[in-house]
Order: structure tokens, then C-alpha cells, then sequence
């Protein structure tokens, strides 16, 4: 019970990585918020767990992100933890990744952690501190090819880890983040389904991992547990690495 009695948000916790978070958290004894931009997906995992809140929020959106502060407060009195996870990928170089798509991918991978930490930071501070966990990513310090975008969203999700963390230890408010490598997710079957070949695209993907195989939702999961809880009481800005060892070759 690691968590017992923490209040945890955990944004885009309705698939992949963040509902196995939720799921974790929960059982480490959390009252958990599951919120996504998919109302129904959020309401799926909130059902699964006991006292769990389901709400619907586009973390691009400051309004929307006020509201689940606030909805989570009223619900619960207080916030310890946003685990910010909500997020996604996309294709392409800097030619061929037109202005909208790059505008909305930043929106929601970069401007959604600044708005869910401007929006938690304060009610956090409110019962003493918290803890912020950011989803990163192994390319935010190495680059991989045709996924521009993304590559320049989890750099800056690194970078914003960071500052946070500088800005805010005085107030009680620990801010880390994971770096994923490949990790087998909805998010993944996706992409696979889109590929020419899907089953020698997987190939390929568990080819580049030294350990042969992805991660699994749950293995992040447990690391974010540990940076959410007070057993990472010294951890500060670190950009936890948990990829297999791809970055290690
Ligand atoms: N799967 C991987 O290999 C991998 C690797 C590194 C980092 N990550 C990061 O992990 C995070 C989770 O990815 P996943 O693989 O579990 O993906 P996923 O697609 O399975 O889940 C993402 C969830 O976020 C929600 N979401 C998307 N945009 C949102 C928005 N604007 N507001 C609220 N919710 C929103 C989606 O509805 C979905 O439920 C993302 O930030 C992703 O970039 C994933």
C-alpha cells in the first residue's frame, strides 16, 4: 500500500500505459482519477477500481484541464499526485509534417503537461506537495528517423521535467519523468495494423531491443509507481530510462 489514500491523476488512463497505471496505483491503495479525451475508455477503467473517478478532459485545453483539478478536489479534497501521460505519435520529417499536424501533436504532448502542472501545481501546494511523474520518452535524448514531431515534443517534455522540478522543490513538489522505449500498447497495435507487413514490422521493432522483446504497459506502470510514491523521495528532475536497452548500445 504504497499509496494508501493518495489522490493520483492520471491523464490519457482510459489505454496502454496510463491504464495500467491507474490499475497499479489503485492497488497500492490510491483513490485514482482515470481522465481521458475518450469518455467512455476513462469510464471503463474507473469501473474496475474501487472509488476510482472517471472524467473527460483534452489536456490541451486549459479550461477543460482547470475543470479536473477542480472536479478532482471536490471529489476528493486534495491532489498528490499527475502522473502526465497522455500522448501520441506521428510520422514524418520536418518537410513532410504539415503545420496543423505539428501544432496539434505539441499541443497536446507539450502544452498538455504545462497546463495539467500550472493547473496541479497550486492545489498540490494547497496540502503540502505532491508528486508530478511525466511520460517522456528514449527519444528525447536519442533521434530516431521520420518521427520529427515527436521526437521534439518528448525533448521538450524532458527539458520541462526539469524545470519544474528546479521551480518547485521548495513548495514539497517532486517532478520526474520515465523515458519509455517500445512498449506494447493500443497505441502500437495501431501503428502495427497500418504497416505493410504488420508481422515483419514487429519483427523489426523487437529486432532493435538488446533484451528481444517490447515492454508491456505494466513494467512503465511500475516504474512510475515508484517515482509517484515516496520511495523515490530523492529523486528530482531524473529522466528514468526503462527501454530494454535500446539507448544502452
Ligand atoms: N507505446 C510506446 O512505445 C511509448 C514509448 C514512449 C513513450 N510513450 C508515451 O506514453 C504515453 C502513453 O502512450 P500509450 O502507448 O499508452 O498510448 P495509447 O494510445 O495506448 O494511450 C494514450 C491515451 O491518451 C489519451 N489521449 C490522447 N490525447 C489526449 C488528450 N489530448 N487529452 C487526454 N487524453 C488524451 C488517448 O485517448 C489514450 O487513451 C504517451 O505520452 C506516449 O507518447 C509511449
Amino acid at each position: 500500500m504504497r499509496l494508501k489514500d493518495k489522490v493520483c491523476i492520471v491523464t490519457g488512463g482510459g489505454s496502454g500505459i496510463g491504464r495500467a497505471t491507474c490499475r497499479v496505483l489503485a492497488r497500492e491503495g490510491a483513490k485514482v482519477v482515470v481522465a481521458d479525451r475518450k469518455p467512455e475508455a476513462a469510464a471503463a477503467v474507473a469501473r474496475e477500481l474501487p472509488g476510482a473517478l472517471a472524467l473527460s478532459v483534452d489536456v490541451s485545453k486549459s479550461a477543460e484541464v482547470k475543470r479536473m483539478i477542480d472536479d478532482t478536489v471536490k471529489a476528493f479534497g486534495r491532489l498528490d499526485v499527475i502522473v502526465n501521460n497522455a500522448g501520441y505519435g506521428t510520422f514524418g520529417t520536418v518537410v513532410d509534417i504539415d503545420e496543423q499536424e505539428w501544432d496539434d501533436l505539441m499541443a497536446v504532448n507539450v502544452r498538455g503537461v504545462y497546463l495539467c502542472c500550472k493547473h496541479a501545481i497550486p492545489a498540490m501546494k494547497r496540502t503540502g506537495g505532491g508528486a508530478i511523474v511525466n511520460v517522456a520518452s528514449v527519444v528525447a535524448s536519442i533521434g530516431i528517423r521520420n518521427r520529427a514531431a515527436y521526437v521534439a515534443s518528448k525533448g521538450a517534455v524532458a527539458a520541462l521535467t526539469r524545470a519544474i522540478a528546479l521551480d518547485h522543490v521548495a513548495e514539497g513538489i517532486r517532478c520526474n519523468a520515465i523515458a519509455p522505449g517500445t512498449i506494447d500498447t493500443p497505441y502500437y497495435d495501431d501503428v502495427m495494423a497500418r504497416a505493410p507487413d504488420p508481422v515483419a514490422f514487429r519483427k523489426g521493432l523487437e529486432a532493435r531491443q538488446p533484451i528481444g522483446r517490447l515492454g508491456t504497459a505494466e513494467e512503465m506502470a511500475d516504474c512510475i509507481l515508484f517515482l509517484a510514491s515516496d520511495e523515490s523521495r530523492f529523486a528530482l528532475g531524473a529522466i528514468v530510462t526503462i527501454d530494454g536497452g535500446m539507448t544502452a548500445q
